[in-house]
């Protein structure tokens, strides 16, 4: 019975199917391979090296404080500017309108130029009222005037459309106050606004008699 042995012996071995079948997992029998190890080797290293070079000095907070610390320098400087903005714009600098726009006619040192251009230093133009002055760099001035026992007989433009109602207080006050002037008085820039609103029908600069004349 040969055959029946051959038939049997074929009946014994393991179906195919059940060959081709993964053995059972068994603990300790399959470890993490070396490349896994090292990569997590890199990985806390990298990390531990990293928190040891960010951690500013003096801090206890781990981690990255980079963005915090950025915002925070971005927020503190985006104040400092608002706040310089803000007081730029509130405060013009008569001094620096003197220096562009009426220093050329009557000189850095508010002296004039004798025969041309009369002098702001001790005048009583600009001494005795803040508004004459006002009224002078809006509609200019024109025909004999006297000035500390000089008369000139010049013609002065205005500046109404050149300067704001704040720019000519500013320097209104700027010259009222500058050199040997010590007028503590001072004009607003409402109060130029006002002052041009009543003058908006006066077409023609000023003359030393309208100016007495209150
Ligand atoms: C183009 C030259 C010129 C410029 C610029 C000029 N002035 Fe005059 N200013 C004169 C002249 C000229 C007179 C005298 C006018 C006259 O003879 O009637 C005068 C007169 C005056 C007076 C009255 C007289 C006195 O000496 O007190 C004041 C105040 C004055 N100017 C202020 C200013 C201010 C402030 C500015 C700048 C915003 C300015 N002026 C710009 C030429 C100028």
């Amino acid at each position: 019975m040969g055959n029946n042995d051959t038939f049997d012996n074929r009946n014994l071995e393991v179906a195919p199917c059940v060959q081709e079948e993964a053995p059972e997992p068994e603990e300790g029998k399959n470890p993490w391979p070396y490349a896994v190890w090292l990569f997590f080797g890199i990985m806390i290293g990298w990390g531990a090296t990293y928190l040891a070079l960010e951690v500013p000095h003096g801090q206890v907070e781990f981690g990255d404080v980079r963005d915090q610390l950025k915002s925070q320098m971005i927020r503190n400087s985006v104040e400092v500017t608002d706040s310089s903005e803000t007081l730029n714009k509130s405060k013009v600098d008569g001094g620096q309108i003197y220096a562009s726009v009426c220093a050329s006619c009557h000189q850095a040192s508010g002296q004039g130029l004798p025969g041309a251009f009369p002098p702001l230093d001790g005048s009583p133009w600009v001494i005795q009222n803040k508004f004459i002055p006002a009224k002078i760099i809006l509609k200019g001035l024109t025909g004999p005037i006297e000035v500390k026992g000089v008369t000139f007989n010049g013609v002065m433009p205005g500046f109404e459309n050149q300067l704001s109602s704040e720019e000519i207080a500013a320097v209104v006050n700027f010259i009222r106050s500058q050199w040997s002037n010590r007028e503590s008085d001072v004009l607003t820039g409402e109060e130029v606004q006002t002052l041009q609103k009543q003058l908006s029908g006066k077409k023609t600069p000023w003359t030393a008699d309208e100016l007495k004349s209150p």
